[in-house]
């Protein structure tokens, strides 16, 4: 039998490190682990040799931020795509980034598999497998959390300590947690109970409101056709500036979230969020958008919005909808230029400012004052002809009812029925 070599997504977590034993030894494989960098800071530390120790024969590590930004992040930001109106997705946007990533390293590795420690219940696992269905239709996708014996978190945690697999930080929290530099997802444990609020220890980078900083902070973000290109006056690449961006709004209890959700495979899930930056970001980007969007298109872009949303978060990034969608939003960003300030505030964050050379805001058409140009005149007959329709339905119809005159009753029925 030829030799199983299989690439696997690995974070360095409990179960992706017992998936590389567990696939070596179920098929006498020979493991490659890849791990994208998507600007998560704690858990890539130490991830190479605790990949080595457990058992992979090549390692990668993938620095993909920029790329992440670039590509994913900016444009679900000009999209204004948030899951339910409120979830900014930095996992759903990080999952078919790293399926590419792992995608790569297999073709060039000539692998015969792929491998994620997705679970059989969540969403992660469609985005994976979407994204490589369509990348790398050719590629077998292996999901050993599906399939393998493991009942639950201590007996992997037996196997691991069996086959000398390092797994010290990963007992230690009560939670499961996901983060990019977009954001952090936090659930499990405690927080599987709705009726109570998230325990302080749950939050991972924003500080309770009531311990941020009594006075408030600004920040002025500029765009370029939707895309942030400055903070507080200094140009920064993303990268830099969703860094800078999350430290400034986590320290002033910006962007936490606690949302119950619909999952795609059907379960209502309840989850705690941490998104400064984002949150910062879709509330800049929103306001700039509705100073320089022509209004016809500003009400269209709001349903392509939610279109958009649901197509990253159901893992449908690679398909040619997202792609065209794409090229729709990006038209619409031409005149998205200008620069907005914030308020952070104990958790509230608060628009006090926006200027744009692209501004369809006239202060001579809105102004009361004698510098007002608008045609005043011209409402009226405006007004006549916008309310002909309405005015003819009830002229018809008195109070909205068919008239009580004798026989037109008995003819609306006759219609009706007909
Ligand atoms: N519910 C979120 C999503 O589907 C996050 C999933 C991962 N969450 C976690 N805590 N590991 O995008």
């Amino acid at each position: 039998m030829k030799r199983e070599k299989i690439a696997v997504a690995y974070s360095g977590g409990l179960d992706t490190s017992v998936i590389v034993k567990w696939l070596q030894e179920k098929y006498n494989a020979e493991i490659i682990t890849v791990t994208g960098n998507l600007g998560q800071k704690k858990e890539l530390r130490g991830v190479p040799e605790k990949a080595y120790k457990t058992g992979a024969k090549k390692v990668y590590v993938q620095d993909l931020r920029t790329e992440f930004v670039e590509e994913y992040i900016w444009r679900a930001l000009k999209a204004g795509a948030l899951y339910e109106h409120t979830y900014p997705m930095a996992t759903s946007l990080g999952r078919p980034l790293l399926a590419k990533a792992l995608v790569e390293v297999a073709l060039r590795e000539k692998c015969t598999a792929v491998a994620h420690g997705c679970t059989g219940k969540g969403n992660d696992q469609v985005r994976f497998e979407a994204a490589v269905a369509a990348l790398a239709p050719e590629l077998k996708v292996l999901a050993p959390l599906r399939e393998w014996e493991f009942k639950s978190r201590e007996e992997e945690i037996e196997y691991a300590e069996k086959h000398g697999i390092p797994v010290a930080a990963s007992k230690a929290s009560p939670f499961s947690i996901d983060e990019n530099m977009w954001g952090t997802a936090i659930e499990c444990g405690i927080l599987e109970d709705p009726t109570i609020p998230p325990p302080e220890d749950a939050f991972q980078r924003t500080v309770a409101p009531e311990k941020a900083p009594d006075k408030p902070t600004y920040v002025t973000v500029e765009f370029e056709e939707g895309v942030p290109v400055s903070l507080n006056g200094k140009s920064m690449d993303g990268v830099a500036l969703i860094d800078k961006l999350n430290d400034i709004a986590g320290a002033n209890a910006v962007g936490r979230l606690d949302l119950i959700e619909n999952r795609l495979v059907g379960i209502k899930s309840r989850e705690i969020y941490e998104a400064p930056a984002a949150t910062v970001l879709h509330i800049a980007h929103r306001e700039l958008e509705r100073m320089t969007l022509d209004k016809e298109v500003a009400h269209y872009k709001a349903k392509i919005a939610h279109d958009y949303a649901n197509l990253i978060y159901n893992g449908l990034w690679f398909t040619p909808l997202r792609s065209a969608l794409d090229e729709f939003i990006d038209a619409t960003q031409k005149t998205v230029n200008g620069s907005v300030k914030l308020k952070l505030y104990k958790g509230n964050v608060e628009v006090v400012g926006r200027t744009s050379p692209n501004s369809l805001y006239r202060i001579q058409l809105a102004t009361y004052t004698s510098e007002d140009t608008f045609d005043h005149k011209a409402s009226e007959g405006f007004i006549k002809i916008f309310s002909l329709p309405v005015k003819t339905f009830y002229q018809v119809n008195k109070n909205g009812f068919v008239r009580k005159k004798k026989g037109i009753r008995q003819r609306v029925r006759t219609v009706v029925s007909n």
